[in-house]
């Protein structure tokens, strides 16, 4: 008897399963790690922040890391997922970041050829790709298996990453998987040259019909999120699924980097009343994952500091009252044109409180617990919303189209219903809100706001927020931050604040490709 119905049950379960097999979607579905690190990822980010924080010593990044494999046998890294630019490099087992005495690489992995049977030089030494400070990370053009979830790809071209030019010699030398456009790759700056891409390589391959993929970061708390390849997952977000077309260079015509226009932007405060707004915008933003903050221009970045009551610190960067994610006050960000899709963010996903194990800085004046600020001045940098503006939204990267498909993200959804994108057409987009903005990413500003010097551990400017926000939830206080409070005057690390470009290889091709040396 028992025998019967477990073989009825098995009968049960392929009946089940068949038609799931039948009409399986073309897609690779893949959950990604949130990982904070301190300290720079890509080398040569960093940089004075806008501020003029000194943020070059320490800091902390929340990134989107993927598994994957490479080589046979296969040899195991985390990359950073980034929708800012093209190209798969990894960390050389043998550099100096990842030598035995050093621990850079520990986290990620490394990948050391010469284990790798499948593994082919493809050139030596061309591999380039220098940033904003000067520094300079150099290797060789290999081609191996990758392997990313139960999807695999034969000969797929990669750097292997061998020096670094670089001052910083602590923080992770961290691998990356670019998922932008093919005219985003190193070698197209140099040679005007592509090689076909992850995303060319899944099309390919046959695992999906279109070079598309959509990106659910889920919530800032929530370690993992998802991308979906060839795919829409429709219970992943709310409302409607827009289209927008993807801005080309302003000066190529070409489109090479995730631009959209973002048309207008409000501050809804307490009881619904609108505290700033601005219209007619027409701004080029790139929508760039390997970023942590998000970008405005100069202006709008000042605003929005006073108005949330947020204090520069030189030792902190930018921070403000963890209880500010209390509020109930949101952004609404306005894409296309006034009658396009509108992400309403509430000002909470913009507070990130500083890494667990590192002793949070307090007001002096006020004793609450300080928070980073998800929102700061671009400067003379091209206006880019990354993880911080992110998490808000469901984005549809439509490659072979040239759109985004934009709609407000269900966080912490834990239903999926998984639509194939085919044709080019991104299934549940209900319209398209055209609107234009020129990329040059010229876009020099003007001069940033004075910086604030302060003791360690205590930051001594708190002002109130000049929008109405609406009351703090009762007991909202500092143990909401995620960092052990330090006790005033106490000295603290240092640590500045995240500033992470990681989409600017795409963003220096931008710029005139002078920073992609030959
Ligand atoms: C990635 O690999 C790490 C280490 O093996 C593991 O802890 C983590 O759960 C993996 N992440 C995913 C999304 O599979
Ligand atoms: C991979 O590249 C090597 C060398 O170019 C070639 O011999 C091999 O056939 C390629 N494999 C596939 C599956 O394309
Ligand atoms: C999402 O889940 C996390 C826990 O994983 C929780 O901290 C957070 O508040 C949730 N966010 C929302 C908007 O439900
Ligand atoms: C928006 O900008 C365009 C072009 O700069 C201008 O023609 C138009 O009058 C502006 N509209 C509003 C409402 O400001």
């Amino acid at each position: 008897m028992q025998t019967f119905i477990a073989y009825l049950l098995f009968a049960f379960q392929w009946l089940a399963i068949l038609p799931g097999i039948l009409a399986s979607p073309k897609v690779i579905s893949l959950d990604f790690d949130r990982y904070e690190v301190f300290g720079d990822t890509k080398p040569g980010l960093r940089r004075r922040d806008t501020s003029g924080a000194d943020i070059t010593n320490s800091q902390g990044s929340l990134l989107y890391l993927l598994n994957v494999t490479i080589g046979t046998p296969p040899q195991k890294l985390s990359l950073q997922l980034d929708t800012g630019s093209s190209d798969i490099w990894l960390p050389w087992a043998k550099s100096s970041q990842c030598s035995n005495r050093n621990t850079r690489c520990s986290g990620s992995g490394s990948f050391d050829e010469t284990l790798s049977s499948s593994y082919q030089l493809l050139q030596a030494s061309t591999f380039l790709i220098s940033y904003v400070d000067g520094t300079k990370i150099r290797g060789d053009y290999i081609r191996d298996n990758l392997a990313v979830g139960s999807s695999s790809v034969i000969n797929m071209t990669m750097g292997l990453a061998k020096t670094a030019s670089e001052q910083d010699n602590v923080s992770p030398f961290q691998g990356i998987i670019g998922v932008g456009f093919e005219t985003g790759e190193a070698v197209y700056a140099q040679t005007g040259q592509v090689y076909p891409n992850i995303i060319s390589q899944f099309k390919a391959s046959g695992a999906i019909n279109t070079r598309a993929y959509s990106l659910w970061l889920n919530s800032k708390e929530n370690g993992k999120g998802t991308i979906l390849f060839g795919g829409v997952d429709t219970a992943k977000y709310s409302g409607d699924l827009v289209s927008l077309p993807i801005q080309p260079d302003a000066r190529t015509g070409t489109v090479m980097s995730f631009t959209v226009a973002l048309d207008n932007f409000n501050v809804m405060g307490a009881n619904s009343q609108n505290q700033y707004s601005k219209s007619n915008l027409s701004l080029p933003v790139i929508l760039d994952s390997g970023t942590t903050l998000t970008y405005l221009p100069d202006s709008m970045a000042n605003d929005l500091y006073t108005g949330v009551g947020a204090t520069v610190s030189t030792t902190y960067g930018v921070v403000v009252p963890c209880d500010l994610q209390n509020s109930a006050a949101t952004f609404n960000f306005g894409f296309g044109n006034p009658n396009g899709p509108v992400i309403t963010a509430p000002i909470a996903q913009f507070v990130l409180p500083f890494p667990a194990d590192i002793p949070a800085p307090t007001f002096r004046s006020t004793g609450k617990v300080a928070c980073r600020w998800g929102i700061q001045a671009a400067a003379n940098r091209p206006i880019l919303f990354g993880d911080t503006f992110l998490r808000g939204a469901y984005v549809v990267y439509n490659l072979d189209n040239n759109e985004i498909g934009l709609a407000n993200a269900i966080v912490n959804a834990t239903t999926s219903n998984v639509k194939e994108i085919t044709a080019k057409q991104i299934p549940g987009i209900t319209s398209t809100a055209a609107g234009v903005a020129k990329q040059t990413a010229s876009g020099l500003q003007g001069p940033n706001s004075a910086a604030f010097s302060t003791g360690s551990g205590v930051i001594a400017t708190a002002t109130g927020p000049a929008f109405n926000l609406g009351s703090s939830t009762a007991g909202a206080s500092s143990s909401n931050a995620g960092g052990k409070k330090s006790a005033a005057g106490v000295n603290s690390p240092s640590m500045g604040v995240v500033t992470m470009l990681a989409g600017v290889v795409s963003i220096m091709a931008i710029l005139g490709g002078a920073l992609l040396l030959g």
